[in-house]
Order: C-alpha cells, then structure tokens, then sequence
C-alpha cells in the first residue's frame, strides 16, 4: 500500500508560482475547455453529410454505419501530439459575441485583450493534416452515443455557475446524442478544500473512484478524462474514506510525511480507468496535462505576456509538466485507453491564456501595480479549440476501427 506514493518526495522546483497563485486565488479550475458547445448547431439537423465522414452511399440519410473512404488513409496513422503551430489566416469558428456562453473570465476579446494575433494559428501535426471541427460531423459519429468529459473542465461554467453548473447535459435530439460534463477534479472520491467549512487542503481518497460520474458510466460510450492542476493545491491522501493516512501534500502545519503529487497522480488515474474501462467496450480518452505560463510573480501585470506561440525546441517543457504527462500515457496505455496527447502543443501556447484579461477591462483605471493574472486556463476562442480537433479525430478513428456498432 502506498508504494507509487513513496517515489517521489519533494516538489519539483519551478511550481512554486503555479501553487502560489492556485493557493491564493483559484478555486475553480476549468482547465480543459475540451468541447465548445457553441460549435454545435442549435435546431435539430436536416440530412446532411459532413465532409470528414464522406459517406459512400451518397443519401445523405447517415445510417451510422457508413464508413469513411477518403480522409482515413491520409490520417490514420498520424500522431497529432506532434507539430507546430503555423499561422492562419481564417480566424476561430466562433466569439464571445456569437457564442453567449463563453465563462467571463475566459472571453478575453470581451474583456478587452488588445491583440488578436493569438486567435490565428492552427496546429499542424507532422507528417498530416489536421481538419476544423466539424460539429455535424462529430454528431453524426456519435449517433445513440453519450459522451461524457470527467475532470475540471472549464465546461462546466459555460452556461451558468454555482453547483448546478458542475454537472451538465446536452442532449442532441437530432442524432439521439448527449454531451455531459462530469466535475471531478480528482477523479477518485475526495472532499475539496473549502474557507467555508474551515478545510485548507483538500483530501483524496484514491482507491475509491468519484462515484458522481463513475455511477452512470453504464449509460457512458465515451469517457473523456481530464485533470490536473488540482493536484497542485495541498492534500492530505488516504487509501479510502476512513482509512489510513498515505501521506500528503504541501501540508506544514500536520503531522503527515509530504509524498508530492506524482505518485497520487498516477494512482488517481489507475482507480479511474480501472472503473471506465472495466468490463465493457467503452472508449475512453486520456487529455494529458496542460501547462501553466507563469514568466513572473502571478500578480504582476504581465506573468504571461507573451502573444505569439513558440516555435518547436523554443522552450522545453518543464519536469514537472512532462512527468505528468508521462505518468497519464503510462497508465492510459496499460488500461488501453486512447490518449489526447496535448501536453507539447498547450505547452507551446503561453500567448493563449487571458492573463489579466480574466477580469474585464484590469488596466481601465490606469496601470496598476498588481493586478490578478490567470496563466493556466485559456481564451476562448483559443488553442484549446485544437484539443476537439483531436478529439474529433479519435472518434472518427475508432469508430472506422470497429465499425459503425462499437462507437
Ligand atoms: C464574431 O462572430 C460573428 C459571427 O461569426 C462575426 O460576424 C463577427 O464579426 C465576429 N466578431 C469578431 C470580433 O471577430
Ligand atoms: C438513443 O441512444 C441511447 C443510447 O445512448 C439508446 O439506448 C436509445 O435506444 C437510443 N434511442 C433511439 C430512439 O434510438
Ligand atoms: C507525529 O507523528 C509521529 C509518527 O507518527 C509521532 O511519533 C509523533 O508523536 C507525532 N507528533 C505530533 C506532534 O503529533
């Protein structure tokens, strides 16, 4: 028991910032934007054969077991993790103006981010293409299928806030399709720290996986998995409600050995996919972790100012980021799940975020000394737009792979 939790003791330096800012300001983390609901059409769709899929039977009347002839062979082996950020000239699909559900402090246009150099660059695999998101098409792909992200998904927030918000549906009646949002920023069981019931760090209870989405994975075709930054926050780890102390983070004033966060990490995942894959043909997907931007003190005007993406080897990731990429693709390869290999692109990103352009309009009153600064999440529009391309891609690959039946 507790023997992953013993590998890595200290914190890795350079997170110092990200924890500062985590400890002291956000609480709510909606780290991967993942699926914009704004991209989808609002009123049911008439026939129609979205350009990814190329149906061969030419009626339009999509059956759901049409297969794909053209795209495929050019895309299916490629590895989208890697690549480089090139220029585009046609901007993002969407706006805070057209889209009335973008969380405040992620429409950075609408809180007045002077540059939209940001919003025109896609992201250009090696070796392959990468298509826009197609809603219809991913619809259509996922016809009598429900697909649920599970994590601190900034969608969550997108069309109101408080609890209520943490758990949503969309229902998509003209392909019988349901989108959800699972808030679970552990995965596993856990109780999160709160001013108001006096807890300063939160508690994790990692053989137990977080019974509020995994209680309906029997209605669940895809499971989208996607956490991170709250492992950064100070806990304290047990095996199960009740149990013993493992450990904890960050925890100065008790009496409990620090064990960091990897091995919990890794352990979290483990209890998570052993409860989405077990037994069944669902298809679950693993977003690897997204790198913060900090350049400075978090409460300086510009901690994350740059505003154009860097060029591949510019900046390498950071330990940190990389051993917890590595610790997701680990565990999602041993429990076959696919993963959404974003760590390299995100990291690659540190002109995508709102900055202090997570409050409307900071400087309105003149510059000021401190100002609040979020280098974690992103703009929306943004890079996270990417992250669906991906996904979309996955999809479509999988269910090629099994046929129209195991999507
Ligand atoms: C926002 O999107 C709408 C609809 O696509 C478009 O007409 C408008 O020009 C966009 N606004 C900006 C600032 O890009
Ligand atoms: C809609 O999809 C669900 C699975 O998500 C399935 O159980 C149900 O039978 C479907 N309804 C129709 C009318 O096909
Ligand atoms: C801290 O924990 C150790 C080992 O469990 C124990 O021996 C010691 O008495 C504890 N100290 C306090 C102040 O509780």
């Amino acid at each position: 028991m507790g023997g992953v939790l013993k590998d890595h003791k200290a914190a890795p330096p350079g997170h110092c910032l990200t924890r500062k800012l985590l400890t002291r300001s956000l609480y709510a983390l909606f780290l991967l934007g993942i699926l914009h609901i704004c991209l989808f059409p609002r009123r049911p769709l008439q026939a129609h054969i979205p350009s990814i899929i190329a149906t061969g039977t030419g009626t339009g009347t999509d059956t759901g077991t049409t297969t794909t002839t053209t795209v495929a062979a050019a895309t299916d082996d490629c590895d989208y993790s890697v690549g480089q950020w090139v220029r585009a000239a046609a901007g993002p699909q969407y706006n805070g103006s057209s889209c009335a559900t973008i969380k405040d402090g992620q429409n950075c246009m609408a809180h007045g981010r002077p540059d939209a150099g940001y919003l025109y660059w896609r992201w250009q695999p090696q070796g392959c293409s990468l298509p826009p998101f197609d809603a219809v098409a991913f619809l259509h792909l996922l016809r009598d299928r429900h697909v649920a992200f599970v994590g601190d998904s900034m969608a969550r927030n997108q069309l109101d806030d408080g609890e209520e918000g943490k758990f949503r549906r969309w229902r998509f009646p003209s392909h019988n399709a349901t989108v959800s949002v699972f808030w679970s920023p552990f995965l596993v069981e856990g109780v999160e720290k709160s001013a108001a019931a006096g807890l300063d760090h939160n508690e994790l209870f990692l053989d137990e996986v977080d019974r509020r989405w995994a209680a309906e994975l029997g209605s669940i075709h895809w499971v989208v998995l996607s956490v991170g930054h709250w492992f950064l926050h100070p806990a304290v780890y047990y095996d199960k409600r009740g149990g013993a102390v493992l450990g904890c983070h960050y925890c100065p004033n008790l009496n409990h050995t620090e064990v960091g966060f990897f091995g919990v990490y890794q352990r979290a995942f483990r209890t998570a996919l052993a409860a989405a894959t077990g037994g069944s043909a669902r298809n679950v997907v693993v977003a690897t972790f997204s790198p913060a931007h900090f350049e400075g003190e978090w409460d300086k005007a510009g901690a994350c100012p740059k505003t154009e993406p860097y060029s591949p080897g510019e900046k390498p990731l950071q330990w940190m980021d990389m051993e917890l990429r590595r610790l997701q693709l680990e565990e999602a390869a041993a429990a076959g799940a696919a993963p959404l290999d974003v760590t390299a692109m995100a990291g690659m990103r540190p002109d995508g975020h709102p900055g202090p352009y997570m409050r409307a309009f900071p400087f309105a009153g003149g510059a000021t000394e401190r100002v609040q600064n979020d280098c974690v999440h992103w703009c929306l529009p943004g890079p996270v737009d990417a992250w669906n391309e991906i996904l979309l891609q996955l999809v479509r690959r999988r269910s090629l792979a099994v046929g129209g039946g195991g999507r």
